[in-house]
Formats: C-alpha cells, sequence, structure tokens
C-alpha cells in the first residue's frame, strides 16, 4: 500500500500504530539531535520526527537532505507528542519514522506555500498548481465541488436531467462578441464557442425533454473583471409548461438549499423588486439590500431656489451616509475626488451634514434654507449624525454614479458582511435597451425572450416601455442568474428578430434552425442560468471569481501559466485556411 493514512487522518486513539504516509515537506526543523518535518497532502499536516537516540544515524543523514516540497514516503510509529499543538487535528500525536524514501525532490518554490503567501498574483498564477498545495485556493475549489454536487442532488430530486450540449456551435447572441473555431474541413468557414446554451436548450423543451440542466462552460469575448471570465461556468436550466412564478419558485428552492447546506444558513421567501423600482431606489437592477442607504429623488424639494446645477439637472438624488456627519471636511473633499473618478464620472458632489441637534449644513447653504434641508433629509431618510450625499445630471448617468458611491460608503462603513445573505429577485426588465450609439434597440436579455402578454404592440409606439418575462437573481449586489419565459411560435420570434433589425433573410440564416423547431410542437418554455462561478464565490464570502476556478484566466484574458493565446505555425495556418496575406 502507497499509504495507509492520509495527513489528517491520525489521532491519539492511534498511538502504536504502524503507518505509511506519502505527501510533500512542508517545513523541516533542524535541532541536531531531533529533526521534525512537516508533511502535507491535501488532507492536512501529520508531524514526523527523527531523533538521535531512536533513529539510526543513516535515517537521520537522510532526514536532513530534505527540502521545502520535496515529496516522500515514510513508514513509522505514531507516538504521543511531547508538545501537543490544539490547533490541528493531528496534532496530539506525531510519526517516529523507521523507514524514508524520497519519491522526488522539488526546486525551491518561487512563493512560501502557506495560507499567508509571499507571492504576488502574476507569480502565483504562474506556478498556479503550487498555489493550489495552499489551503485558500485547494478550500475554494473543495468548496465549489461541494456546492456543483450538492446542485446536481437537488435537482436531479427534482426531474432535472443534465444534457451535454455541444460547443462547436453557431453564434448565440448574449450580448459579447464570440471566440471563433476556423474549420479545417469547410474552408473560410468558421464555429462559434457558445456564450451558452441558450438555442440548444429550447430545442431540448422541443424535443420533450421536459427539465433540463448542465453545469456548462459558455465563452465570452468581453472585457474582464473581478466578476467575469472570458470561460465561464453556468448552471443551465430549463423547463416546459411552465410560467414565470414556477421557475422562480424551482430556483428560489435551490438556492434556498444551497444556503442551508453549504452555508448553513436558513432564508425565507425571497423579496421581490421590479427593475423600475431597482433603478429608482438604488440606481443598479442588482442592489444590494443586505443595507439601506436607498435613494432619495430631490427634484421637487431642490429645483426651487437659484441653484443652477439642480435646475437644470434631469435628476437630483441623494443617500444618507449613516453616521456620516463625523466625516472631517478633509474626509468629504477626498469623497467628491473619488465620486469625481472617470471610473465613477460624476461632475461633482453636493453635501449636507445633519448636526446632533438637528440642524443642517450644507456646502449649498448660499440657495437652500435650513426648511429646505429638512426637506432633504426627510426624502432621503437622514438622521441626526448622517451625511446626505447629492448628485445631479442625466438620470441614465447619475443613477450609476450613485449607486457606486452607495456601494462604495457601504464596504467603507462595513455594512457588506459577507456572512450575510440577502437574495433578491429582480422582475420585470424592459424587453429592449436602446444603445445610444447606434440609436437601435437591442434585445436586454436575449432576442428568444417573450414580452409581457399584451405588450406586444407596444413594440411599434414605445419599445423602450415594453417589458419582459425576464427576471434576475441577485446576491449580495451581485447578478448570480438571469432568464426568462421565451417566445415559442414562430411568428412572435420572427417579428421579434425584425423588431430588432434583422431582415427576415437573416433570421432565417442564423435562428431558421429555431423557428423551423418552434413549427413542430414548440411548449411554452422558459428557464435561467446561474453563473456558478459568481454564486461559489459570493456563498464563499468573496467576490472574486478567479479565486474559486483552478486554472483562471488574467484581466488580458491570458493564461500565463501555459502561455495562451499563442501564435501557430504556418502549416497549422495554412490548413485552416488561414495564411495570413503579407
Ligand atoms: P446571462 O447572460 O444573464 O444569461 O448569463 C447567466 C449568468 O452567467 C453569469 N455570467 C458570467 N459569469 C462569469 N463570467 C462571465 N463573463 C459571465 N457572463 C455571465 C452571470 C449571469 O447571471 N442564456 C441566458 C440564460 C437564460 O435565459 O436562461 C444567459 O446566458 O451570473
Amino acid at each position: 500500500m502507497f499509504r495507509t493514512h492520509t495527513n489528517g487522518a491520525l489521532r491519539a486513539s492511534d498511538i502504536n500504530t504502524e503507518v505509511t504516509l506519502a505527501g510533500w515537506v512542508q517545513k523541516s526543523r533542524d535541532k541536531g539531535f531531533m529533526i521534525w518535518v512537516d508533511l502535507r497532502d491535501r488532507y492536512g499536516i501529520t508531524q514526523l520526527i527523527f531523533d538521535e537516540e531512536r533513529t539510526d544515524k543513516a535515517l537521520m543523514e537522510k532526514a536532513r537532505t530534505l527540502g521545502r516540497e520535496f515529496v516522500i514516503q515514510i513508514e513509522g510509529t505514531v507516538i504521543e507528542r511531547s508538545s501537543k499543538n490544539p490547533n490541528i487535528p493531528t496534532g496530539d500525536i506525531e510519526i517516529l519514522v523507521t523507514q524514508l524514501e524520497i519519491l522526488n525532490e522539488a526546486l525551491l518554490p518561487p512563493f512560501t506555500i502557506e495560507d499567508q503567501t509571499d507571492g504576488g498574483e502574476d507569480v502565483r498564477m504562474k506556478y498556479r498548481y503550487l498555489d493550489i498545495r495552499r489551503n485558500p485556493v485547494k478550500n475554494s475549489l473543495i468548496f465549489r465541488h461541494r456546492v456543483t454536487m450538492e446542485v446536481r442532488k437537488y435537482l436531479s430530486d427534482q426531474e432535472f436531467i443534465e444534457v451535454e450540449t455541444p460547443y462547436l456551435i453557431k453564434s448565440t447572441p448574449e450580448g459579447a462578441r464570440d471566440f471563433v473555431v476556423p474549420s479545417r474541413m469547410n474552408e473560410g468557414e468558421f464555429y462559434a464557442l457558445p456564450q451558452s446554451p441558450q438555442t440548444f436548450k429550447q430545442l431540448l423543451m422541443v424535443g420533450g425533454m421536459d427539465k433540463y440542466f448542465q453545469i456548462v462552460k459558455c465563452f465570452r469575448d468581453e472585457d474582464l473583471r473581478a466578476d467575469r471570465q472570458p470561460e465561464f461556468t453556468q448552471i443551465d436550466c430549463e423547463m416546459a409548461f411552465v410560467e414565470q412564478e414556477d421557475i422562480l419558485n424551482m430556483f428560489e428552492g435551490l438556492t434556498r438549499h444551497l444556503l442551508k447546506e453549504v452555508n448553513g444558513v436558513e432564508i425565507g421567501d425571497f423579496p421581490r423588486m421590479q427593475y423600475d423600482d431597482a433603478m429608482r431606489l438604488y440606481g443598479n437592477d442588482k442592489p444590494d439590500i443586505r443595507f439601506g442607504m436607498e435613494f432619495g429623488e430631490l427634484n421637487e424639494v431642490a429645483q426651487h431656489k437659484d441653484f443652477n446645477v439642480f435646475n437644470k439637472a434631469e435628476l437630483v438624488v441623494g443617500i444618507a451616509v449613516p453616521g456620516g456627519n463625523s466625516y472631517t471636511r478633509k474626509e468629504i473633499d477626498k469623497l467628491i475626488d473619488w465620486v469625481k473618478r472617470p471610473q465613477v464620472g460624476a461632475l461633482g458632489m453636493v453635501y449636507c451634514r445633519v448636526n446632533e441637534d438637528g440642524s443642517f449644513k450644507s456646502s449649498v447653504d448660499k440657495f437652500y434654507d435650513q426648511q429646505d434641508l429638512a426637506q432633504w433629509a426627510k426624502v432621503t431618510g437622514a438622521k441626526a449624525g448622517d451625511l446626505i450625499c447629492v448628485l445631479s445630471g442625466d438620470a441614465s448617468k447619475v443613477r450609476p454614479q450613485l449607486s457606486a458611491l452607495r456601494m462604495e460608503l457601504a464596504e467603507r462603513l462595513g455594512l457588506r458582511d459577507p456572512k450575510v445573505f440577502a437574495p433578491l429577485w429582480v422582475v420585470d426588465f424592459p424587453l429592449l435597451e436602446l444603445d445610444e450609439e447606434t440609436g437601435h434597440y437591442h434585445a436586454m436579455h436575449h432576442p428568444f425572450t417573450s414580452p409581457k402578454p399584451g405588450q406586444i404592440e407596444l413594440l411599434s409606439t414605445d419599445p423602450g416601455a415594453v417589458k419582459a418575462n425576464a427576471y434576475d437573481l441577485v446576491l449580495n449586489g451581485n447578478e448570480i442568474g438571469g432568464g426568462s419565459i421565451r417566445i415559442h411560435d414562430k411568428e412572435t420570434q420572427a417579428l421579434m428578430f425584425d423588431y430588432l433589425g434583422f431582415t427576415p433573410e437573416e433570421a432565417k440564416a442564423q435562428f431558421g434552425f429555431l423557428m423551423d423547431a418552434f413549427q413542430y410542437g414548440a411548449p411554452p418554455h422558459g428557464g435561467l442560468a446561474f453563473g456558478l462561478d459568481r454564486l461559489v464565490a459570493i456563498l464563499g464570502g468573496q467576490e472574486t471569481i478567479r479565486d474559486f476556478i483552478a486554472f483562471p484566466k488574467n484581466n488580458s484574458g491570458r493564461d500565463v501559466m501555459i502561455d495562451a493565446p499563442a501564435p501557430i505555425d504556418e502549416a497549422q495556418l495554412e490548413e485552416l485556411h488561414l495564411k495570413l496575406r503579407a
């Protein structure tokens, strides 16, 4: 047997047992007459001891040659430790080694393989296999496994069938750019990697699968952020013969199950919020509702004086920062600089202190008296000791700016506790979204989403007002899932493509297969997809998904370990009919 136990297994009850262990040398301490070695594997650390009195000389010498991260196998006897370590499960025992085999030597690792490492992000990514030996990364991957196991268990129990769909497909319009794969056998033609299995899962509903899910890789060529990777994983789901309510209930059930099984947190019914309310109250379609600081719209109470900045603004809107009156002038100036950073983009910020005695002191006292400011406090819900922060301008710009400020302040105030979970359904999304640059409407979710019943007529008169049967699941201010009830008849789907600016020929060329399928008895259907990486990260109390992916890409979309993407050789280019022109 290669090993009788793992390095996390042995306890005081095993004393006197003869064991064989294998693993990596975490560290060794040589006191001359005694050598201790910490032996590590996935399961834990077991202390080995070699001592002059009980270990023969040759073995002592061999133990002295061990370097960090050497891979070894030992035989020995479990003995009681003289100085116990209550911090690790194996802390009561150690192994008096009788045999030592060096299975593989190791170069000195480029960073310390400890929970708190000295390695920066770049070097850890280059040697990700060493990073994975560290507890924080290893535990995140194990955590991810637990979540996916619970997902599979829950959905299987609900009679969902996991079906794999192809990766070499045609473009799916989820709003990002496609990654494309040239076809060797079909000159000048390309596959696209799926941005999601959207059309396939709808075809599975036409195929009568009724309840489908798949834990599946999706590929999107878009700008990367902490919560976005070019390849990421979805828990993709679809159901037939359902209404929106059935879907919300089913996946609320799944999320509640995960919170309970994985985090030990019981949560009641998830609140639901209209998209329009989310935008009005939080300036954001994925509000973090772990804390208040709701927006107060101040147009009515701030546009009656001579302050032109407010008077010419489409929207004047503020938030009350709890305890914010304690900020010094300098701190408030810094906050103003913060909202003026290009990433936020506000032109400035007006503020109003609410003093302990209930009086007000604002940065625009020239224009507003105490009565006016009392109105601001009323609208924003500010109390004595708070600070009211006010932004103004175009609604579509000011809302995200104030939302960014709200999140930043909440972070600074410690209101974003990762152990508190506040899920929320955002419902009734608009069907279409205006692209400011082109002046064209495009589907806000995707073009297969159905308008709310009775609203299709609005498409020709007021397209921006049409609401969809589309919903997002938000957890702690992150969009962890989204979906919709689909169009399931050819005519409506053709109409949608028409409104989205596809000619009938283009629609047929790109999505003819789906519209054809709709003619052969497509059931009403709908679904949603969770972003698994995001879900796992948030359940794990973090917002950076990279930490929960074994081999992630960096912000330029590179895998720095294998050095991809990379050029391919001339012959391969030629074979793919991609010979670059001179
Ligand atoms: P959507 O585009 O909203 O919907 O994607 C579903 C969920 O996937 C996650 N997500 C990402 N995670 C990491 N990196 C990315 N680049 C990334 N992009 C998206 C988000 C998001 O909520 N086919 C539809 C689903 C449906 O209608 O059923 C779809 O893909 O958490």
